[in-house]
């Protein structure tokens, strides 16, 4: 172990080196979380405080880390995917002296086994993508959150439901902030990021031709009008699946062709789910792709394609590149499983793009910080999911914008009193 590294476990740390370039490369497109960082450097106002995340391991991730650390906080981290780590930047990390606990390609008893260890160092911070962590705690150590948690951050709309329906049952036992429902997050890192990082991947694992493909977006949220916008960009002709009406209107209304899934099924070409829910694809779908049809995931769990289905039809399956497994079915016909269905644009490319992050995880810095704050003023939000306050989302997109030295108009004294005036008409 290296001297200045704390308890850990990762793939390599002889990956170190590679990882801190990748780290550096990201910071430079980070200014945002990097002004925060240089900012609280010096006062450390998050000293004293243990943090424990649970979230892709990423280059981006490592930047968010860092600023932890350097205000002041001690951090103990997994991954919230077991195909998202990357295995260079985990070696970085743990090289720094972070308790670090992820390798790409964990099995799903290993994934448990990194969050247990990150919890050894009872955190009174927790970070979620997802919300693992704050299960493991709640099922597994549900005294953490009398004698240590004072709340936590959840970065992903499927942890948010999630955690709103446990606020809703009365079963959330500390509050959560819900950093993916910031504009600042949702709007940018959802749409943009997921939008160009699940193109990324598809096109890494495949490097087929999207121009003309029929790609089939199932889920009309933020991620996937994102996802349908890029591929349109791209010139596929996108079909949305959705069982909301307001969103399937709105892609109709934006060119897009909405169908059912059994009808989408016989017609696309490339298969992107961004639901959020279970079964969207499986057997009867399966049974009328065409041959060579591509499949995969860009929602935060690998439920959405029914893989167990396609393994009970396939007379063999093989590896065909990397993240692509090709499927042969009875009859003849080849379906190919990108990333074995887990998140497309992590397991098979490096998530969203720096630029979006930052936004995001200056969202997560200045929460995690606002938690702590309340608590040096011996004051605790209620054991629910909050927003953040919209200052903070002001805030961030003020200095996002002067970072890309876009300047943005202000209202003079008379406009201010015309939007509150109430007394005249036409
Ligand atoms: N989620 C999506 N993209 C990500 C990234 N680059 N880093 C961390 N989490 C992410």
């Amino acid at each position: 172990m290296d001297a200045k590294a704390g308890v850990y476990k990762v793939a390599d740390l002889k990956l170190a080196r590679e990882g801190e370039r990748l780290i550096e490369w990201a910071e430079s497109r980070m200014p945002v979380l990097d002004a925060l960082r240089v900012k609280y450097k010096k006062t450390k106002p998050l000293k004293g405080y243990r943090i424990a995340g649970c979230l892709h391991v990423t280059k981006e991730t490592a930047v968010l880390v860092k600023a932890f650390v350097d205000a002041g906080a001690r951090v103990s981290w997994s991954g919230c995917n077991p195909l998202s780590t990357n295995d260079a930047v985990a070696a970085a990390l743990a090289k720094s002296g972070v308790s670090i606990f992820a390798w790409h390609g964990m099995n799903v008893k290993e994934f448990y086994w990194c969050i247990e260890q990150t919890l050894k160092m009872h955190p009174n911070l927790t970070l979620d993508d997802g919300a693992d962590l704050i299960f493991t705690i709640h099922n597994d150590h549900p005294e953490f959150a009398q004698k240590y948690v004072i709340g936590g951050t959840e970065e992903t709309t499927t942890g948010v439901h999630r955690l709103r329906a446990m606020a809703a049952a009365g079963k959330l036992n500390y509050p959560v902030i819900a950093v993916n429902d910031a504009e600042t997050k949702w709007d940018f890192d959802n749409v943009y990021g997921t939008g160009q990082s699940t193109l990324d991947g598809i096109l890494r694992s495949t490097s087929v031709l999207l121009a003309g493909k029929n790609v089939v977006v199932a889920g009309y949220g933020h991620c996937g009008k994102g996802v349908a916008s890029r591929a349109k960009g791209l010139g596929s002709n996108v079909i949305v699946t959705e069982i909301k009406p307001t969103a399937a209107l709105k892609a109709t209304l934006e060119g897009h062709r909405v169908m059912k899934m059994d009808e989408a099924a016989k017609v696309g070409d490339v298969f992107i789910t961004a639901t959020g829910v279970r079964d969207v694809i499986t057997a009867r779908h399966f049974e009328s792709m065409k041959d060579g049809a591509i499949v995969c995931n860009t929602g935060h769990y690998d439920c959405e394609i029914n893989i167990d289905d396609l393994e009970r039809m396939a007379k063999s399956k093989r590896t065909i590149r990397k993240d692509n497994e090709e499927y042969l079915l009875r009859g003849g016909r080849r379906i190919y499983v990108l990333a074995k269905g887990r998140l497309v644009n992590l397991a098979a490319a490096e998530g969203h793009p720096s630029e979006v992050m930052d936004m995001s995880f200056a969202n997560q810095f200045m929460s995690q910080l606002r938690l702590a704050e309340l608590d040096k003023k011996g004051k605790r939000l209620a054991n629910t999911v909050h927003d953040i306050p919209p200052e903070q989302d002001q805030e961030i997109a003020r200095v996002k914008l002067s970072t890309m030295k876009i300047k943005v108009d202000r209202l003079s004294k008379e406009q201010k009193r015309y939007i509150t005036d109430y007394s005249s008409g036409t």
